[in-house]
């Protein structure tokens, strides 16, 4: 029997109102914020993501599923890859499709996209190699930190409107690449004589990209980050100002944080503010539910015209997992037919069919069964399905044109007309 690949799973439909949900509270955000949907493909040339995401990094140096296209006649194959995320896509398309021209000064690009991630990572529970993300991203020409606040406050009303209340923010500056230089080399410093107790990973990224140790998830590497200066200590003044700012719009805004200075983020693009969210239940280890932050560079790395960033992503299957019990419980329970056809006879049957047509055209989620029953089975099947009302047709409701609907939940039985039986259920 085949199975699914590793790290990847379907979706069954018991689940599919929870994904729902969450996707219907994250448009309505959008909505309400001004975002608007974009599709970018699956996969993108590599060379977008290694040079957007960043070469040292764990996404990019070993997780990335990287093929060569066949080769076209004249020409070597190119090296695609499954996106493993979508930040570098949607700055592609905006500067594929001059998102930035007529744009008055100080007008946004608000973008955001729905779809699977691939990451080659050590599946375990919230961890997938398939993936889906929910993301934003806001391009223009302001890094006004308002717009940062203004998406923090729309994914608080978008956790409250989920429920999903115990969480964390933490927030950070990664500064600005010229700081972050000197920052740097003072940090390959504090690492040097720490070197033989990091493992191979991290003396890989110590060669390329030293930040990329705060990354590490080696509990003896962790004891040795916890010694190093962090970024915070060395920010640039404006980047400094611009962190107090944001943090200022936050407190106006009412929305709670906690400045972590560890906290890096494991992409190579970010400048300035980096932030996650942290839920505490139902998630085990892989709690981080949301990631982003300000991406000023990034549209000049992959060959676009300067362009200030700022967006985030979060993990659907995480964020369906954060869901409560009960919120889940009530979900499911509302994904179920609303009426159960129960017929009775060779000629009831024939007219259930009329009769579903006729409900379905008035918007009635209908469900039923082709077999002739005895009545105790019909009945049976129409609990099994989880149906609010069964309606129950016979060779008098076919003579009378009236039919007996039954609440499945109360037991309660009356008998009504078509046209009362869909008023009653509008
Ligand atoms: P990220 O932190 O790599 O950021 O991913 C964002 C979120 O995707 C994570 O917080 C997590 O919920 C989910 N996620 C990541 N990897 C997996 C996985 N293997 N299995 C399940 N869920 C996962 C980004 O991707 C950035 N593009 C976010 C961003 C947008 N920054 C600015 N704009």
């Amino acid at each position: 029997m085949i199975q699914t690949v590793r790290g990847t799973r379907d979706i069954l439909p018991s689940d599919m109102p929870l994904w729902h949900r969450v996707e219907a509270v994250a448009r309505e955000a959008f909505r309400r914020y001004g975002f608007r949907e974009i599709r970018t493909p699956i996969f993108e040339k590599t060379e977008l993501f290694a040079r957007g995401v960043g070469e040292a990094t764990d996404i990019v140096h070993k997780e990335m599923y990287t093929f060569t296209d066949r080769a076209r006649q004249g020409s070597e194959g190119e090296s695609l890859t499954l996106r493993p995320e979508n930040t570098a896509s949607v700055v592609r398309a905006y500067i594929q499709h001059k998102m930035f021209a007529d744009k008055s000064p100080g007008e946004l690009t608000k973008l955001y996209y729905i779809g699977p991630m691939f990451r080659r990572e050590r599946p375990q529970a919230g961890r997938y190699r398939q993936f889906y993300q929910i993301g934003v991203e806001v391009m223009g020409s302001s890094d006004d930190a308002a717009i940062e606040a203004e998406v923090m406050e729309m994914l608080d009303w978008f956790l409250k409107e989920l429920k999903i209340t115990n969480t964390t923010l933490l927030i950070n500056s990664v500064g600005e690449p010229a700081s972050r230089a000197v920052y740097l080399e003072t940090l390959r410093e504090a690492i040097r004589p720490n070197l033989d107790k990091l493992c191979g990973d991290c003396h890989h990224r110590f060669e390329t990209n030293a930040l990329r140790v705060f990354d590490c998830k080696v509990e003896s590497c962790q004891t040795v980050v916890a010694t190093l200066p962090t970024i915070t200590d060395s920010l640039d003044e404006a980047s400094r100002q611009h962190f107090e700012q944001f943090k200022a719009h936050l407190d106006a805004r009412g929305i709670a944080y906690t400045v972590n200075p560890r906290m890096v983020r494991g992409l190579d693009y970010y400048t300035r503010t980096a932030f996650e969210i942290v839920g505490h239940d139902g998630l085990g280890a892989q709690n981080t539910l949301v990631g982003g932050g300000r991406y000023d560079g990034l549209s000049e790395t992959i060959g676009g015209p300067p362009t200030k960033g700022f967006g985030f992503a979060f993990g659907l299957d995480r964020m369906v997992m954060a869901l409560s019990e009960a919120e889940a419980e009530s979900l499911r329970a509302a994904d179920a037919p609303s009426i159960f056809i129960v017929f009775l006879g060779e000629a009831a049957r024939a007219h259930s069919f009329v009769v579903a047509q006729q409900l379905r055209a008035a918007g009635v989620a209908v469900a039923m069964e082709f077999e002739d029953r005895k009545m105790k089975k019909a009945m049976a099947a129409a609990d099994k399905s989880r149906a609010t009302y069964a309606l129950i047709v016979g060779d008098n409701e076919v003579a009378t044109g009236k039919y007996g609907l039954k609440n499945l939940k109360t037991g309660e039985q009356e008998s009504l007309t078509l046209d009362e039986i869909i008023l009653r259920l509008n």
